[in-house]
């Protein structure tokens, strides 16, 4: 018997029965992780669908569901017809001048520029027409020196503590710091809340689909309205400043802070990083 499983195949040559094993190991490996994803993804669709299940007044019986917004006819659309002269182009050579920026001059901006800006920004597209955005715009020297003590303070923790290594290491080429000299500097500080639900006409919650997507794209319009109207901005997320920015400005349970932007010009002498941008061929793939 000994002598049947010497001569095995297999066992005279061992490697080959290291390497089976190995290739086993590896295909168990692959299947429990394709396994892993795919629920992942199913457990991310079911989170979604879970946040829009708002629990509202009207029990199970489907048949008490009423639509959040009122009854809507249907108008006929005329085509696009306000039109940059110089098209697609022209607006490419717009937004490629767009450079975040972070030392503002004190010169005055019309509050009004600012406000047809939002306005640019409130014709955003949104989930279900549901408009979930706050945009809070701060001009009083005052109240923007609140907003720089309450991002320091909480950058400096940020920077100190809370980020990685890795990420405080990625953000070194752009030299930003805790310091938010800017936050004093700009002559507005627009801070931009997503509501994360709203209210329905009969007091009920109203859901936001996709809220976030919906204000990042206002936010993208805003930017690009900011720049047809000659002024600079910087896009910021200071980690950790929503409850105590919510709290400064008054603003309502159910806005979130998504970004604050200080707005104004650049200074004479203001330096960007020397950045390249992604090639077209790099960002987009036709099929
Ligand atoms: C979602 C988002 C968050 C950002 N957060 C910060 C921030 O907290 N502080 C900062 O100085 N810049 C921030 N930036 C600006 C980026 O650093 C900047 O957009 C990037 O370096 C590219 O430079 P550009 O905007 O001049 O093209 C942020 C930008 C985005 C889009």
């Amino acid at each position: 018997m000994l002598e049947i499983i010497q001569k095995s195949y297999l066992l005279q040559h061992w490697e080959f029965l290291v390497l089976f094993m190995t290739i086993g190991y590896f295909v168990v490996r692959l299947t429990r992780k394709e396994k892993k994803n795919s629920n992942k993804r199913s457990n991310d669709d079911e989170m979604i669908a879970r946040d829009y299940r708002i629990e509202d007044d009207h029990g199970e019986n489907e048949a008490d569901i009423t639509p959040a917004l009122e009854e809507i006819k249907m108008i006929p659309y005329r085509g696009v017809q306000v039109k940059l002269a110089g098209g697609a182009d022209e607006f490419y050579n717009l937004m490629n001048d767009r450079r975040s920026v972070r030392k503002f001059s004190n010169k005055a901006v019309d509050m009004e520029v600012i406000k047809k800006c939002i306005h640019a920004a409130g014709t955003s597209p949104s989930g279900a027409h549901t408009e979930p955005w706050t945009f809070c715009v701060v001009k009083s020297d005052e109240m923007k020196a609140q907003i720089r003590e309450i991002v320091e303070s909480e950058e400096y923790t940020n920077y100190t503590q809370r980020m990685s290594k890795q990420w405080t290491t990625d953000l070194e080429p752009l030299r930003t710091t805790y310091i938010k000299e800017y936050l004093t500097e700009a002559p507005y500080i627009i801070v931009v809340f997503k509501q994360v639900y709203g209210t329905r006409s009969d007091g009920g919650r109203k859901a936001h689909y996709y809220n976030e997507i919906s204000c990042a794209i206002s936010v993208g319009i805003l930017l690009c309205a900011l720049q047809a109207a000659g002024l600079s901005s910087l896009t910021t997320t200071p980690l950790n400043c929503g409850p105590a920015l919510r709290t400064l400005l008054n603003r309502p349970i159910n806005e979130k802070l998504l970004v604050l932007l200080p707005v104004g010009y650049s200074t004479d002498d203001c330096e960007v990083p020397s950045l390249q941008r992604k090639s077209i061929e790099e960002i987009m793939e036709v099929y």
